[in-house]
């Protein structure tokens, strides 16, 4: 079972490398790995599962994360309906994927990006692209996706391929000046 006790943390070679295109159909030790990053990420929201088994809170999970440098990552996100109390759930187990356009349009977090693997503080804006485009195998519908993604999602699938690709959200934080604004940026 992963945990907070199991998840690999920032410095660690893992989180840097660069990882594998995965084989398909899935082996079943893939299989196995995404359910139990999906476990994570589903039982990481509920309180008192949280509380028991230490898990902290998490909208996506990235394969190097518990250790294994495959292209693997699971996203769930709920997003709330700005016009009624909807919350729509959006839930991918994405392999391979491939960002295949991008809005010129950034948007940030106004309060900066956090990460299971990252427990020094390192605040400021993480700029990315307010709408993404991106084809990849899903798990959970066990198919070819293109999804379309904007706002706090798109940031969320942005964060995760980033792992994917032994990128950390401080990389793109402005060095000198974390808060600087840019004025073609929407905070979200
Ligand atoms: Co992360």
């Amino acid at each position: 079972m992963i945990t907070m006790d199991t998840i690999i943390k920032d410095p660690n070679e893992i989180l840097r490398t660069k990882c594998e295109k995965v084989s398909l159909p899935l082996s079943v030790e893939d299989k196995d790995l995404l359910e139990k990053m999906l476990k994570y990420v589903r039982d990481s929201r509920n309180e008192e599962l949280a509380e028991k088994y230490n898990l902290m809170p998490a909208v996506g999970i990235a394969a190097p994360q518990v250790g294994v440098n495959k292209q693997m990552t699971i996203v769930s996100v709920e997003e709330h309906d700005a016009n009624s109390e909807q919350v729509t759930l959006y839930e991918y187990a994405l392999v391979n994927p491939v960002i295949v356009s991008k809005s010129e349009k950034k948007c940030a977090l106004s309060n900066g990006e956090g990460c299971l693997s990252i427990t020094a503080p390192h605040e400021g804006y993480v700029y990315r692209s307010m709408r993404i485009k991106v084809k990849a195998y899903d798990y959970l519908t066990d198919q070819q996706i293109t999804l379309s993604a904007s706002g706090y999602l798109a940031i969320v699938i942005q964060h995760e391929i980033d792992h994917l690709n032994g990128i950390l959200f401080y990389d793109h934080i402005h060095e000198s000046d974390p808060w600087l604004e840019d004025e073609n940026a929407i905070l979200i």
